[in-house]
């Protein structure tokens, strides 16, 4: 969806086709009071003092008074060990003049506690361990030493950064003889106007901060969401702006920008081969975060100092600053990526597995007209046998903007259309936005009015806001009564026309309100309990998914819900899909669609993507097919386009471009099978389903700038072509010699050694399976993925040096929760070696599945095979054919036969 509408019309009408942020709707640092104040702090001995006269040893957890020695201000230190090597640092004042607020829902439940023991105390120090890991607390000044083994990882409050703004009463402005008071506040710090906004701040300044470095890291990655690149940059010098959290609607967003966009993750990993380390920043409220990058600075003499085993000046690091909440971080120890990685999702969670059609093509736009249209452009996809899962409708689809209403003329049967298009094995994706038209009849405005559901301004009035319908309020989705009322809309009888076949996209929820200060709610507003929207605000788009989740559940608890959100938070994951928002057709835009989609998966949120063929303005067609063709290795796959741009559903191009973005569909199609089992394996792990080079080679150095390649799993290695006219590109391919990556299209073999230049006409889609995996696929072309469920699979196995592979399948019945409930699912293992193939079940469910093994392809196979013989149960032994194509590149095993639900062996001899 769009931003600003009255930004919309003024494009319209006067710059056309000009392409940029108003960066001016938006804040800097210096523009900001607390972000002022925090990057303010000079550089030195903290102010603050650990009394370790107070100090508390308990099973899990050191306490003591932490004081700031300037105001004589007593806070409550806190130093956890949490299971799976994570140490939890929490300070908090001791008695607060207003509660300090904790976000709600970032953690999937409260950490699991481990033992830490002491090793050592004095008066200046303590010194505790837990499993592998160290911590050495000091008192004066107050800093904190991470050790993984005897390694030193981490320093928090190195530089003397820390700062907690205690809450206090404003100061008099005038004594009694009238004359101004001498303070050498920041002037914004009570209270800050920006454009025509201002912010009464009554609670005055309450901003954390603190510094953390990690010595001997040579990238720090994280904090999506930004359209930047993956390995974060080096903040102040050269004036480039902290990173900055703050969940924003930002129109027509710009590359290489360390402004805010729709989400907010604050979670930061900080690698090198020697091992990595992360940080969760646990605050909802705006976020700011400078960041030191040895990539900005002399990389070689970190990159020296590491081979020579010297020390490295701290030269990776991060000032997080909030302006308000408590300082709650967690350090994450890894000590590699997958370690930190999945750290963060045993604090956060996981996405639960979705439904198989949801991995399959998306078609959106906003809008399809009507219902004919609908109908229309389905039986354009299956006239040119091009695949596609879902439609979707944006907010023209309802009346007046009003949502869970249908426009009474444009979709006036909204169940037989529905229907027509679930008869043909589609679903159907609606919006519902947070923000509510104030229409006297409108049942939810008057509901909400007279249940007292809405957002309040801080004088306890509703606030009022402008977005697509106008004049506007908003649900709080902080009061239990809002959130058991929202749930209940979703019901198939309160929301007419829908059925279980209708699913859900929660837009415009940072919370986007056209005429707020920088295009959202003031902070100053009020939700349930006294909140001000200030503590909540980058939690607030996690506040509505909620409810959305649990009322798709209630409404249908044997399918497993699927809903979109645009604004996210750490937590995000568990609930909901999420895109890059509102893009524009151009090539930087498509580069960027791989690390922003990697940032969020490190992050947490791997179920992500980015509108195919740009959101604003008209793509040409090669900039289309590249689009189509490198989507499909993201995991969310959708098209989308602003209505005032030129229809671009596939079809309607000529046969070559219909060709090329046929063969790419289909090649995600038949790759559906690993996504589901990457997100099965998701689920149990933690472990991102599309992953960045470093991620799986943490110890190649070269792999740490590389933006334009991805993993899928492990198994598959993608590329994005992200310039125009170009009829090669280079690839780096890692791993070294005995590293195997095969071509997928005609499965030549590049050894890993690292760049290739490699022929890349359009009609070429680049990705590599790595030697040693084994994938399974579904090749047969069928219209919709939920047409797929009995089709049987071909298994591609990728040899490695040694002549083996491995790999997983999962499968159930690709939509509801017999998964979970009954354990109606199976978890198969293949394994190849010494010429067999074997598979045998990891869990020890089962699933009465008809899949069955089609083909077996072997690529890199050895030499002088006649034949294959299949053993399994059922079919006792069996002879098979097989064939050599393409030069020997791979050997065919034809029929198999075998269901994948038994055990089975096929020899090869
Ligand atoms: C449903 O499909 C029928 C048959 O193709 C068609 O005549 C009708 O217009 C469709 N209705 C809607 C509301 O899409």
């Amino acid at each position: 969806m769009a931003s600003n509408s009255w930004f919309t019309l003024f494009l319209l009408v006067f710059v056309l086709s000009v392409f940029a942020v108003d960066k001016n709707n938006f804040k800097t640092c210096e523009q900001s009071s607390f972000c002022r104040r925090l990057r303010g702090i000079t550089e030195g001995e903290s102010k603050y003092m650990l009394d370790l006269e107070t100090l508390q040893v308990g099973e899990d957890t050191i306490e003591a008074k932490l004081i700031n020695v300037e105001a004589d201000i007593p806070f409550k230190f806190s130093l956890t060990a949490i299971s799976g090597n994570i140490f939890r640092l929490q300070v908090d004042e001791v008695s607060p003049l207003y509660p300090r607020y904790r976000p709600q829902n970032a953690l999937k439940g409260e950490p699991q506690v481990t033992k830490l023991e002491v090793l050592d105390r004095n008066k200046e120090s303590i010194t505790v361990r837990s499993g592998n890991n160290k911590v050495a607390v000091y008192s004066k000044p107050f800093k904190l030493e991470f050790f993984e083994k005897e390694q030193l990882v981490s320093v928090v409050n190195g530089r003397g950064l820390f700062k907690f703004e205690h809450y206090r009463s404003k100061p008099k402005e005038n004594d009694e003889e009238g004359e101004a008071q001498q303070t050498d506040e920041d002037p914004g710090a009570w209270e800050e106007n920006f454009k025509s906004h201002h912010d009464s701040k009554p609670r005055g300044p309450s901003a954390v901060g603190v510094d953390v470095a990690f010595p001997g890291a040579i990238r720090i990655y994280g904090l999506p969401e930004h359209a930047d690149s993956l390995a974060l940059r080096t903040t102040g010098s050269g004036g480039l702006e902290p990173y900055r959290l703050y969940n924003l609607d930002v129109f027509e967003y710009e590359m290489d920008s360390t402004m805010a966009l729709y989400g907010a993750v604050p979670v930061v990993y900080a690698h090198s081969p020697k091992g990595t380390v992360g940080v969760f920043w646990h605050n909802s409220a705006e976020t700011w975060v400078d960041i030191k990058n040895s990539k900005d600075g002399n990389v070689m003499s970190s990159i020296v100092n590491l081979v020579s085993g010297t020390k490295t000046d701290n030269s990776v690091e991060a000032h997080f600053m909030s302006e308000s909440g408590v300082i709650d971080m967690f350090v994450l120890m890894g000590p590699k990526p997958k370690d930190a990685i999945r750290q963060y999702a045993s604090l956060t969670g996981v996405a639960p597995l979705p439904q198989f059609y949801t991995l399959g093509y998306h078609q959106c736009r906003w809008n399809y007209n009507d219902e004919d249209d609908v109908t229309n452009v389905v039986e354009n996809f299956d006239a040119h046998d091009l695949p596609v899962d879902v439609m979707w409708l944006d907010i023209e689809y309802t009346d007046g903007k009003k949502y869970f209403t249908w426009d009474p003329i444009k979709f006036a049967h909204p169940d037989v259309m529905i229907n027509n298009l679930t008869a043909t094995g589609r679903k159907l994706v609606i919006i519902i936005d947070p923000h509510i038209k104030r229409e006297a009849g409108y049942f939810l405005h008057e509901d909400a009015l007279a249940n007292d559901y809405y957002v309040k301004n801080k004088d306890g009035s509703v606030y009022e806001g402008w977005c697509w319908p106008g004049s506007s309020s908003y649900l709080d989705f902080y009061d239990p009564k809002t959130v058991d009322y929202y749930k209940g809309l979703y019901a198939l009888d309160k929301f007419k026309g829908t059925t279980h076949d209708v699913y859900i996209w929660n837009d415009m929820n940072e919370p986007s309100v056209f005429n707020g200060p920088e295009v959202t709610m003031p902070k100053d507003c009020v939700h349930f309990g006294g909140l001000e929207h200030r503590e909540v605000h980058n939690e607030f788009a996690l506040k509505q998914v909620i409810p959305t989740y649990e009322g798709l559940i209630q409404r249908s608890n044997h399918r497993r819900p699927f809903i979109l959100s645009r604004g996210h938070f750490s937590g995000s994951q568990r609930y909901v899909t999420i895109w890059t928002g509102d893009n524009a057709a151009e090539w930087s835009h498509l580069a960027a669609s791989f690390p922003m989609c990697l940032s969020e998966a490190i992050g947490g949120i791997s179920f992500c993507g980015a509108d195919i063929g740009g959101f604003f303005n008209n793509p040409d067609t090669e900039l289309l097919q590249r689009w189509y063709q490198a989507g499909i290795w993201l995991p969310f796959y959708r098209a989308h386009a602003h209505i005032d741009t030129r229809r671009r559903e596939p079809y309607l191009f000529n046969e070559d471009v219909r060709n090329r973005i046929r063969t790419a569909l289909r090649l995600r199609y038949a790759h559906l099978p690993l996504w589901y089992t990457l997100f099965w394996e998701h689920e149990i792990t933690g472990d991102p389903v599309i992953r960045p080079l470093f991620y799986q080679y943490p110890d190649d150095a070269n792999v740490v700038d590389i933006d334009k390649e991805l993993l899928v799993g492990s198994s598959i290695l993608a590329l994005v072509i992200s310039e125009p006219g170009i009829s090669t590109t280079n690839v780096y391919l890692p791993g070294g010699f005995s590293e195997y990556w095969y071509d997928i299209e005609d499965f030549k073999l590049y050894p890993g050694t690292g760049v290739y230049n490699l022929p890349a006409s359009l009609d070429k889609n680049i990705a590599f399976y790595r030697g040693g995996s084994i994938i399974p696929r579904k090749d047969r072309p069928r219209r919709a993925a939920s047409l797929m469920h009995n089709d049987p699979f071909s298994l591609y196995v990728a040899l490695d040096s040694k002549k083996s592979a491995s790999g997983t399948l999962y499968l159930d019945d690709y939509q509801s929760f017999e998964y979970k409930n009954n354990k109606k699912y199976l978890y198969i293992h293949f394994d190849f070696k010494e010429n067999t193939l074997t598979s045998k079940l990891i869990d020890k469910t089962d699933y009465p599945t008809k899949e069955w093994i089609e083909r077996v392809v072997i690529l890199g196979p050895p030499s002088g095979i006649k034949g294959a013989k299949l053993t399994s149960k059922s079919l006792g032994t069996v002879e098979l054919e097989t064939s050599y194509d393409g030069e020997e590149r791979t050997l065919t095993v034809r029929k198999p036969g075998v269901s994948v639900r038994e055990p089975f062996s096929i020899k090869l001899y």
